[in-house]
């Protein structure tokens, strides 16, 4: 995919939704280069270093955030800006935190076998692409749909119901969740899918949480698009995950095809963005801000399920940061209909159609992609995510510990 950052750039200043005319604050330039340096550098160099370098460096980003956002914080017009601001440098500074304990992961040494060719493939796949496809057998096929038969009635009475939220449509939770979970790891050890993830974390990882879910057309939620546009973007939904430590599989329960809302992915479209360390951690968070009930911002913005910018007030605040900061990783829906970048991202898009045990394993903080957007029909998939529990519990208990 051809670099798209300045396309990116361009969208937000020529979109009629979000060129609101608005000065954006003026960026510490020094202060920010340093941020991103010593960011990429703990990326390079997390396994390498001792406690209390890491302890200092973390020291030093914290510091160099204040600093940047205690910039725009004088450059502020009203209160609700500078909430906006203190959201989100809590939330940056949250995840900041997070991603140094990622980086700085001990890997076990020789643990994972990629002795078997297909392994081996899909284990480079995954590492060039960020993605590979595969099909589970059938019968474990038919394992999975026959414990979700139950959960899946109640659903699909829930859908006839009307009652269309993301709960009333799956299930993350029980021992409906806990035994599907273990066929699935069996399975995907048996496919070395256990082994290519471990080898692309560098962890020791299996399937830690799973959701099973149905999609009906009657759930509109991503459809929702910026007021006063003639026709929604093509790229409706595509997003980046937040968290960057746990990759991720769908697996269909249900033959998929172009109608019934197809996973699909935009390869190459994350690295062709070129995002700089400060501006992806705040991508993917932004989100956040102002989507907690105390927030004095929920009111302000309204936002309609979990899509930012369908908020004027929201796309103001956006709007306000500099260029070189400005992100949202939910920017499938930011994208404007007819321009270049709407273009350049459906040529590469892939969707992935197939029968009843297809599935994907990807890096979701790093692979563009969207799925179940219904058109006809039904979707039952499985919502996957890896994880390696030992390091998620030795991390929790380390950010305690921090804080
Ligand atoms: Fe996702």
């Amino acid at each position: 995919m051809k670099q798209i950052n300045t396309l990116l750039e361009g969208n937000y200043r020529c979109h009629p939704a979000f060129n609101l005319a608005l000065p954006s604050w003026n960026a510490p330039t020094e202060k920010l280069a340093a941020f991103n340096d010593i960011y990429a550098a703990a990326q390079e160099l997390g396994v390498t270093l001792d406690t209390s370098s890491r302890q200092d460096i973390r020291q030093d980003l914290e510091q160099l955030l204040s600093d940047i956002f205690r910039t725009f914080e004088a450059q502020t017009d009203d209160a609700y800006e500078t909430r906006f601001l203190l959201e989100l440098k809590n939330a940056c500074l949250r995840l900041i935190g997070e991603e140094l304990v990622w980086y700085a992961r001990q890997p076990r040494t020789r643990f994972v076998s990629l002795s078997d060719k297909q392994i081996r493939q899909d284990a480079i796949r995954l590492q060039q692409n960020r993605h590979y496809f595969g099909c589970l057998p059938a019968p474990a096929v038919a394992e999975m749909r026959k414990l979700a038969e139950s959960a899946l009635a109640q659903c699909r009475a829930n859908a006839a119901a009307g009652r269309l939220r993301r709960e009333d449509l799956s299930i993350n939770a029980g021992p409906t969740v806990r035994a599907i979970r273990n066929v699935l790891n069996r399975e995907f050890k048996a496919l070395g899918v256990l082994d290519a993830v471990s080898a692309y974390t560098g962890c020791k990882i299996r399937v830690t949480g799973l959701a099973l879910e149905l999609s009906v057309p009657q759930a509109t939620w991503w459809k929702n698009t910026i007021a006063n546009l003639e026709r929604p973007p093509r790229t409706l939904y595509a997003h980046l995950d937040e968290t960057i430590s746990c990759p991720k599989a769908i697996v269909y329960l249900s033959d998929v095809t172009e109608q019934n809302g197809p996973t699909s992915c935009y390869p190459g479209a994350y690295e062709a963005m070129q995002l700089n360390p400060l501006q992806e951690i705040i991508g993917r968070i932004v989100g956040t801000v102002g989507s907690q009930s105390d927030s004095p911002l929920k009111e302000y913005y309204a936002k309609q399920y979990h899509q930012s910018v369908n908020s004027e007030n929201f796309r103001r605040h956006f709007m306000r940061l500099p260029a070189c900061l400005r992100f949202n990783s939910h920017m499938g829906w930011d994208v404007m209909p007819d321009s270049e970048l709407e273009s350049t991202l459906m040529a590469d898009e892939i969707k992935m159609t197939g029968p009843a045990g297809t599935f994907i394993t990807f890096d979701g903080a790093r692979l563009l992609h969207r799925g179940g957007l219904m058109q006809e029909g039904e979707r039952v998939a499985l919502q996957v995510i890896f994880s390696n529990s030992t390091f998620t519990e030795r991390a929790v208990n380390k950010l305690k510990r921090m804080l």
